[in-house]
């Protein structure tokens, strides 16, 4: 008999593309990052290697985040999660903009900088200019002996693997967990979480993995969608909080693999300017996790239908028969926390933009133009 065979096919361990199988990783990147992280009592975690001391943390005033492309977009996460569990003002900058923009930086400034790779140049630029400024440097990266790794103060890896893909999956994701953790962390010793709040927390991140899984049997449901979107030119991506912050990762995928051209807004920026774009038959894909705004959400969809756009909705399943009322399509995804929604909110339009790209005929793994790492400026 013979056997089709070869070395990168093997990789892909029975996926089409790399993509896929790192969308289909994420569960158990999730695993690996959480572990060693969390107590065995499941009541707080620890990061006993940091040089950063609790001193520290108390007296920390802000936190920069650094970081470039999907990195930069868990890093706006990231500020969502340091704000809401530890009560410190945080900006999310790309590090492109960040070395040149005279930043306010002292000792008890914090500066995260995100980098998948590690050797990204423009954030190596940035973190070496907030050191000299006298910040202290946490980075969070995937590759633990990277440029990056080694000049930061701090390294807090995520162990997502190697990723192969352009277009990142599971190092974004992991990206998150490491803001979860972290943001626990500091809570924790600032005291702005309570034993309680920070238990409830870990108990439901360990769901996460499960609820991934469950989000990758909607597989099939999410490519007849992206079928259809991949049929037009345009389409607007719209959510509030911490799912603004995901939509402009679902945006970015979906440019970087199916050309599509695709802008994600603030749900209720919409209307001062670029609602004048939406017309008859356009996409747009909201996402609707945070019980607390999804009204005003609902009526920012209902401000694209009334112009003719055809909306898809990203909620929970106690939304879906409400939801309909106003929009064509409903997703659902399984229920957590309103905080940890994006990692499970995010798998479902990395299946979007791969699909759609799927649907083009174009190349999944290596986009056009793009390179998975970046080193020059
Ligand atoms: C490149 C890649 C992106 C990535 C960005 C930052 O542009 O194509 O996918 O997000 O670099 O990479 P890093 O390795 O620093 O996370």
């Amino acid at each position: 008999i013979h056997v089709d065979w070869d070395a990168v096919t093997a990789e892909k361990g029975g996926f089409d593309h790399f993509m896929l199988k790192e969308i289909h990783e994420q569960p158990k990147a999730y695993r690996d990052t959480m572990l060693g992280r969390v107590n065995d009592d499941g009541k707080g975690v620890h990061f006993s290697d940091l040089k950063l001391t609790a001193e520290q943390i108390r007296n920390i005033r802000n936190v920069q985040i650094i970081a470039c492309g999907t990195a930069y977009h868990a890093g706006l996460v990231g500020r969502n999660i340091i704000e809401k569990l530890a009560h410190i003002p945080v900006e999310t900058d790309v590090a492109s903009e960040y070395r040149y923009r005279s930043p306010i930086v002292n000792k008890d400034t914090l500066v995260i900088v995100v980098s998948q790779s590690g050797e990204t140049a423009d954030t190596l630029a940035a973190l070496r200019e907030a050191q000299a400024n006298g910040a202290h440097v946490i980075a969070i990266t995937n590759v633990v002996g990277s440029s990056i790794a080694r000049d930061a103060d701090d390294v807090i890896a995520t162990l997502a693997g190697p990723e192969i893909a352009v277009a990142s999956t599971k190092a974004y994701t992991s990206q998150l967990i490491a803001f979860y953790l972290f943001g626990l962390y500091m809570a924790e010793i600032r005291g702005t979480q309570t034993t309680e709040e920070i238990t409830r927390t870990l108990a439901a991140m360990d769901s996460l993995p499960e609820q991934v899984e469950k989000v990758l049997e909607m597989a099939p449901e999410i490519k007849e969608y992206a079928e259809h979107i991949a049929q037009h030119k345009h389409l607007f991506f719209i959510g509030r909080g911490v799912d603004y912050a995901v939509v402009q990762e679902g945006s970015l995928k979906l440019k970087e693999i199916s050309y599509i051209h695709s802008e994600a807004y603030a749900a209720g920026e919409l209307k001062h300017g670029t609602l004048a774009l939406i017309e008859d038959g356009i996409p747009v894909i909201a996402l609707a996790t945070q019980e607390d705004v999804i009204e005003k959400t609902v009526s920012n969809i209902k401000e694209v239908k009334a112009r003719g756009g055809e909306v898809m909705v990203v909620s929970y399943e106690e939304n879906r028969e409400d939801l309909l009322k106003s929009v064509d399509t409903v997703m659902t995804i399984p229920r957590t926390l309103p905080i940890l929604s994006p990692a499970l909110s995010v798998v479902v339009l990395q299946l979007l933009a791969y699909y759609a790209s799927l649907a083009l005929e174009h190349d999944v793994d290596k986009p056009r133009n793009l390179a998975k790492s970046v080193t020059v400026e």
